[in-house]
């Protein structure tokens, strides 16, 4: 019964500390979820050091201190802890982290930072960003099937903003500072920072360049295009499919006699030689299956 209450004062409390919901990420549920076993209030008091540097609300104003906010509660006692004992070094952390000198301490602190508003990205800042956005993107949901890239969304979630469930040792790097996911990505590929279980960031990152690096920085740390009105309202690029089957299975064409594709429904509009959207959508399911077949049917 009491156990029941104490649950409740706590969704409450943060519901409280968070001033609105704007993302997916922020739902009550998923809050809780966060913050784990610690106490936010108690938290909040607790934490005044780190503010100075992290942000009271955990969104750091200097790009080296990364933001807290909303970040699992579990992964910032991990990287507390290993500040402690060595495992992951700065010069400016690790002294700090040493003065946390109890478990209660470091969950009810840890707790205060999840329990906030999840970290966002700014507005794509310049032209030639959205390239660079659009690139890293493109790495981190689908990966690089030439260099081996691993897909960063099976991880760290769509956007980066972390899995919902069970994977709370996945941090949230979605609104992070671009320069600190730099400095992470290099720290992890130069072997500088090792606290990652079974090198998971250390083979992926030997597959990235430093333009990979900064493109998946850029993508990471701007707003998602849906809450940047410039780029959202831009038309969508017309499809580049050719017109008619008889085109489209110029370069695939192996792959459609060796197996025909049967695109059911009217595809046509009436009167018109333009293939529907509908029509579209299923080319676009035979292209990728195409794509994934390159030893055989790629020309
Ligand atoms: C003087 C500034 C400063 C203070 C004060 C400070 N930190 Fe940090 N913190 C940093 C810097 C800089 C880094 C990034 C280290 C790096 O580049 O690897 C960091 C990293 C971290 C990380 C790792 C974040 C991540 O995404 O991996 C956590 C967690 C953290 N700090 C928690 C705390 C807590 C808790 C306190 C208070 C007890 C605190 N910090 C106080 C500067 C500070
Ligand atoms: C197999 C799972 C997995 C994949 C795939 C993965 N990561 Fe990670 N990543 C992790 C784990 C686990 C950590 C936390 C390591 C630790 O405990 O310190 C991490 C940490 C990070 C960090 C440091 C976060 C911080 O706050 O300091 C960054 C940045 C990062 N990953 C970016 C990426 C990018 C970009 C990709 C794709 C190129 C990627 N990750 C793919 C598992 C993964």
């Amino acid at each position: 019964m009491l156990h029941c209450n104490k649950n409740h004062l706590v969704v409450l409390t943060v519901a409280l500390l968070t001033a609105s919901v704007a993302y997916a990420g922020d739902s009550p549920s998923e809050i809780n979820q966060r913050i784990g076993n610690g106490d936010p209030v108690a938290g909040r008091d607790k934490s005044a050091l780190c503010q100075g540097c992290h942000g009271e609300d955990g969104n750091s104003v200097a790009p080296t201190f990364p933001k807290l906010a909303g970040q699992w509660s579990d992964y910032i006692q991990k990287q507390v802890r290993e500040f402690q004992n060595g495992a992951r070094y700065n010069e400016t952390m690790s002294d700090v982290a040493a003065s946390v000198d109890n478990f209660k301490d470091l969950f009810d602190i840890a707790a205060y930072f999840a329990s906030q508003k999840q970290m966002e990205g700014t507005p794509i800042a310049a032209s030639e960003e959205q390239n660079l956005y659009l690139e890293g993107e493109k790495l981190f949901t689908q990966g690089n099937e030439r260099t081996g890239a691993f897909r960063c969304v099976k991880c760290h979630g769509e956007y980066g903003k972390g899995q919902p469930l069970n994977n709370n040792l996945f941090p949230v790097i979605g609104g992070q500072h671009k320069e600190y996911l730099v400095k992470q990505l290099t720290d992890f590929k130069t072997e500088e920072r090792e606290n990652d279980r079974s090198g998971m960031m250390l083979r992926i990152t030997t597959r990235l360049t430093d333009h990979d690096i900064e493109a998946l920085a850029t993508y990471l740390s701007r707003e998602p295009p849906a809450l940047v009105p410039a780029v959202a309202s831009a038309p969508m690029p017309a499809p580049t499919l050719p017109l008619a089957p008889v085109v489209i299975s110029e370069s695939y064409k192996i792959l459609m006699e060796d197996r025909p594709v049967l695109i059911e429904g009217t595809n046509f509009g009436i009167g018109a030689a333009k293939l529907k959207k509908t029509a579209n959508v299923q080319l676009d399911g035979v292209v990728e299956f195409a794509t994934t077949q390159p030893d055989r049917y790629w020309k």
